[in-house]
């Protein structure tokens, strides 16, 4: 944006560039398995994870207590300025941030942190719709176009170290989910590159057996630098109570010993024997470790409740003015200001990254062909000519899409048509032609394609008040997703997402946005979960997907284990 500015303004903003300029916080960059500061000096993260917690809604769906709200902590300014000496006298130069808000503006708390030497973490995944969903898995043009709004408003800023594309997403009993995992960091990283951006695309995992744990990790960064994370992060919790680099982490050391890419811990701090001594930061900042590690995330500044106990070291006060701190939070200032990583390797002795073979172990189940790039324009084309589009009565209509996909394809199902082309199976590595859309556009393909089965029934386009009939439609909706998204597995580069107040890419109907909803309706997907590929046969296979549809099993902006 070009702004004309009176002289005294104009003066005052030179001065304060330049000033930034000669204070600037340093560039980090990663050689192979390490990361450096511009002037060389090896780059540890010394961090704290900073989000206050969303609103936690209890179901027997949500086993890891994931919210459904959150609050963007860089966009509260006063916030940022009290906390900024707190975590300045802790040390900490990095923090973790889970969800952000791309409407909001950021600007003061970023610039109050760059100031202070602290770099961001930004996780892209928002909570419910906001993440790939792990009993419906999917990228798709909606998360995309999130993802990359919040890079285009945070690429502005000079102290975001790494985007994440995900948290604690992959589950060991659910490892054909990582292909949806991997194709969000090749995006990610191809918009990146394509801006000219260097920021890093990191990938936070859960802790579990060291099968699975490895291997997810190999496969996040094996195969080619276009699709491998730059940066692994493992929450791990082991370290309990007055533990030992022997007794906590030297099995983890030792297996990550050879990883290609940089390793963190992106969560950690078990509460499970309080007090919180924080020696294990000792350990993570000593060279038993910094070999393999570059430093770590201590959960959480603010308070995190979990049935375990609490999390967080600071409270706030009722007037949000100031806070307390605890003697969790004197102990991690003490450790933290006493440890520092040696400075070793050299920069120049650093190997560069090699990408091994992409793992194939029989219990890891995520294939090694990955989702296509979602293609904007394509889905578009084929939103305006279906026959049958869905109209949401609601802005709120991301619980009622799951829904309505899951009575869409039962009702195809008895009809003879399947739902097989907005699904997808992360095992096989075999997407359907319209699994990369928008989850309200794969509603209107499967309303078209009943409507369509149903010799174009009037009443067959209801559904209960959310169909509308398409007059302008010429072509099938088969024919239309042919035509439109001639190349279904395509990989390309892709281009900056359409702007929220615009109405959908080549959309001529009411929605408000490009990016829509949903927990993507479960059906769709539901034969991920069985194994089996043709699509809602069964009624009563179909009633357990249709309770699982109604709830949005977020992937992970926080997990309270
Ligand atoms: C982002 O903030 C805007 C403005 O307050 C709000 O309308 C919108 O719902 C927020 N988006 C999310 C995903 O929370
Ligand atoms: C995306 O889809 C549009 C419309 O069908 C097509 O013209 C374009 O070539 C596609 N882009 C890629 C990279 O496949
Ligand atoms: C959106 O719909 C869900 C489920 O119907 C409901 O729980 C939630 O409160 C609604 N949110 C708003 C903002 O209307
Ligand atoms: C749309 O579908 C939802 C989910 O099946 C249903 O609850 C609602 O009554 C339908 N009609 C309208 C106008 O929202
Ligand atoms: C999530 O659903 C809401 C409507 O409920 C929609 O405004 C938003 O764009 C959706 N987000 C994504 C990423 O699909």
């Amino acid at each position: 944006m070009l702004v004309t500015l009176r002289p005294a303004a104009a003066l005052a903003v030179v001065a304060s560039l330049f000033a930034a300029r000669v204070h600037a916080i340093p560039r980090v960059t990663r050689t192979g398995r390490y990361l450096y500061q511009e002037d060389g000096t090896r780059f540890y993260i010394k961090g704290i994870a900073y989000q206050e917690q969303g609103e936690v809604i209890e179901s027997d769906d949500n086993h890891f207590l994931e919210p459904s709200t959150f609050v963007d902590p860089l966009a509260i300014p006063a916030a940022c300025t009290r906390d900024v000496e707190y975590l300045r006298q802790a040390s900490i130069n990095t923090i973790r941030v889970y969800s952000v808000n791309s409407s909001l503006n950021h600007d003061d708390c970023m610039r109050t942190f760059s100031d202070a030497g602290i770099y961001t973490i930004i996780d892209l995944a928002l909570p419910m719709n906001g993440s790939i969903d792990r009993l419906a898995p999917s990228w798709s043009s909606n998360l995309l176009d999130q993802y990359l709004r919040t890079i285009d408003v945070f690429s502005q800023y000079d102290n975001v170290l790494a985007y994440n594309i995900g948290n604690e997403v992959v589950l060991g009993d659910s490892t054909q989910i990582a292909p949806y995992v991997k194709a969000a960091a090749r995006d990610t990283k191809a918009y990146l590159q394509s801006k000219g951006l260097t920021t890093l695309v990191g990938y936070a995992a859960i802790n579990g057996a060291s099968t699975f744990r490895n291997t997810l990790a190999d496969y996040l960064s094996c195969g080619s630098e276009g699709t491998a994370i730059d940066l692994y992060g493992l929450n791990d919790y082991s370290w309990c109570g007055d533990s030992s680099f022997e007794g906590s982490y030297s099995g983890i050391t030792t297996q990550f010993a050879d990883y290609n890419v940089v390793a963190y811990l992106s969560e950690y701090g078990c509460i499970s024997s309080p007090p919180r001594l924080w020696t294990e930061s000792t350990a993570l900042f000593s060279a038993q470790m910094s070999d393999v590690w570059s430093g770590g995330i201590a959960f959480s500044y603010f308070p995190a409740a979990s049935a375990a106990g609490q999390f967080g070291m600071v409270t706030v006060s009722a007037d949000g003015n100031s806070i307390t701190t605890s003697a969790d939070w004197d102990r991690l200032v003490t450790q933290y200001g006493a440890n520092n990583g040696p400075n070793t390797p050299a920069q120049g002795s650093a190997a560069a990254s090699t990408y091994p073979t992409c793992p194939s172990e029989t219990t890891f189940l995520g294939s090694n062909t990955l989702p296509p790039t979602p293609n904007e324009s394509a889905c578009g084309c084929l939103e305006s000519a279906l026959s049958c589009q869905f109209t949401p009565a609601t802005r709120n209509y991301s619980v009622v899409v799951g829904e309505l996909i899951n009575t869409g394809c039962s009702l195809l199902g008895e009809a003879g048509g399947s739902c097989l082309e907005i699904g997808g199976d992360g095992q096989t590595g075999v997407y359907g032609r319209v699994s990369a859309c928008d989850p309200t556009i794969k509603l209107s393909y499967i309303m078209s394609q009943y409507y369509e089965a149903e010799g174009r029934n009037a009443q067959a386009c209801d559904f209960a008040g959310n169909g509308t009939v398409n007059s302008g439609s010429t072509a099938a909706a088969a024919a239309a997703a042919s035509s439109c998204i001639a190349s279904p597995s395509a990989t390309f580069v892709p281009s900056a997402p359409p702007t929220l107040s615009g109405g959908g890419p080549a959309s001529t109907n009411t929605r408000t946005s490009g990016g829509n909803n949903g927990n993507g309706g479960n059906s769709g997907n539901s034969n991920n979960n069985s194994g089996a590929v043709s699509l809602v046969a069964a009624t009563n296979a179909l009633i357990g997907v249709a309770a699982m549809g109604f709830v949005g099993v977020a992937s992970a902006v926080w997990t309270l284990v």
